[in-house]
């Protein structure tokens, strides 16, 4: 890794969406390495937020919305924000397209302003998602890839994106956005399915209750906690990223149907059903997809260190002991 330790030790760090699953995870290595941390979270319902994620971490809560028009508080002198929060779900979204734009863009022009005041120089690690590339109409996705969101949530994260792009070419301020595939490990929601499948597939594994797999052809590339965590590090360490969109995926892509069976080799032992899609579902799905991420490997020297079976394990392991907490 290139700074580690060194680099990030006495850094002032906002972490927005702190309290959520890959927000925590941050916060956890961030002040580990000695960093002054900071999480915001609004918490809201429905999404990764526990108070109980950041237990033993260090950081310092803040529940604040980035919605709220006073954000002076937590963004006056910062060196590095990793911009975690947003509304994620895709179903949500449709459901909910005005608080779904709330969220994901109109609240990031408001953190956009709040940093121009409070800390003009800061570095921007900003989370976006595969999902505006819509259906791959190749594979593996890279960033030329069209861009043809398949639902609400995609347009807004989008739109967000290029807010925060944007304000890196007109301030100079170094922002770098990491275009996520589906990620996993310690801290997910695995109470419902709303964060990803896999939290609804942990949760009836450790309960020892079939899980259902819908289709099971699609490819995925799951990502592991410490593997993306350790991207958003890198991208804050490495000038060489600023002002660029990067793909980040994870293991070497699999079936839904592999995984599935991956998970209960992880687990040893559990049952699972293949059914059809829910119409719903089908209607935004957006089939098989992994990611081209050279690019990023190139700027900054990342690959995944996690294999499927070793991450599947290890999460698996952590809920096993924490189980009560998270259901
Ligand atoms: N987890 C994945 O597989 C994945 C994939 C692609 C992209 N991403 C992106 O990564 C980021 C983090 O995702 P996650 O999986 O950790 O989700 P999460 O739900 O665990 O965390 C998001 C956090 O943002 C907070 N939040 C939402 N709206 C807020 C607001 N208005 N003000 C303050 N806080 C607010 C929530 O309370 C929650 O704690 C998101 O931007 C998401 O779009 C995640």
């Amino acid at each position: 890794m290139r700074g580690g330790m060194s680099f990030w030790h006495g850094k002032r760090v906002l972490v927005t969406g702190g309290a959520g699953f890959l927000g925590s995870g941050l916060c956890h290595a961030l002040a580990r390495m000695g960093a002054q941390v900071t999480a915001l979270d609004a918490m809201m319902p429905g999404t990764g937020a526990l108070a109980a994620n950041l237990e033993g971490s260090g950081a310092r809560l803040v529940r604040a919305d980035l919605r709220d028009g006073n954000l002076a508080g937590v963004t006056r002198g910062l060196d590095v924000v990793f911009n975690m929060a947003a509304q994620t779900s895709h179903a949500g979204s449709m459901a909910d397209p005005f608080s779904d734009l709330a969220i994901n863009a109109e609240a990031q022009l408001r953190l956009i302003a709040a940093l121009r005041d409070g800390s003009p120089n800061a570095t921007v690690v900003h989370a976006s998602t595969r999902q505006f590339y819509g259906t791959p109409r190749y594979l593996p996705v890279d960033e030329a890839h069209p861009l043809n969101p398949p639902d609400a949530n995609g347009v807004s994260k989008l739109a967000g994106e290029q807010y925060w792009l944007l304000e890196g070419r007109v301030q100079g301020r170094p922002v770098v956005s990491l275009r996520l595939t589906n990620c996993y490990g310690p801290r997910l929601r695995i109470c419902d399915a709303r964060q990803t499948f896999l939290g609804i597939w942990f949760r009836r594994l450790l309960e020892g209750q079939p899980f259902e797999v819908w289709g099971g052809a699609q490819l995925r590339d799951l990502a592991y906690l410490d593997d993306v965590v350790a991207a958003f590090l890198l991208a804050a360490e490495t000038p060489a990223c600023a002002g660029r969109a990067f793909n980040l995926g994870g293991a070497a892509p699999v079936s839904l149907l592999q995984l599935a069976e991956a998970c209960v080799a992880a687990n040893g032992g559990g049952r699972f059903e293949v059914k059809d899609f829910p119409a719903e579902r089908a209607a935004i799905d957006i089939g098989s997809y992994h990611a081209d991420d050279g690019a990023f490997r190139s700027a900054t020297g990342w690959a995944p260190k996690v294999t499927l079976e070793e991450g599947l394990r290890r999460s698996l392991e952590w809920f096993r002991l924490r189980l009560s907490a998270y259901v």
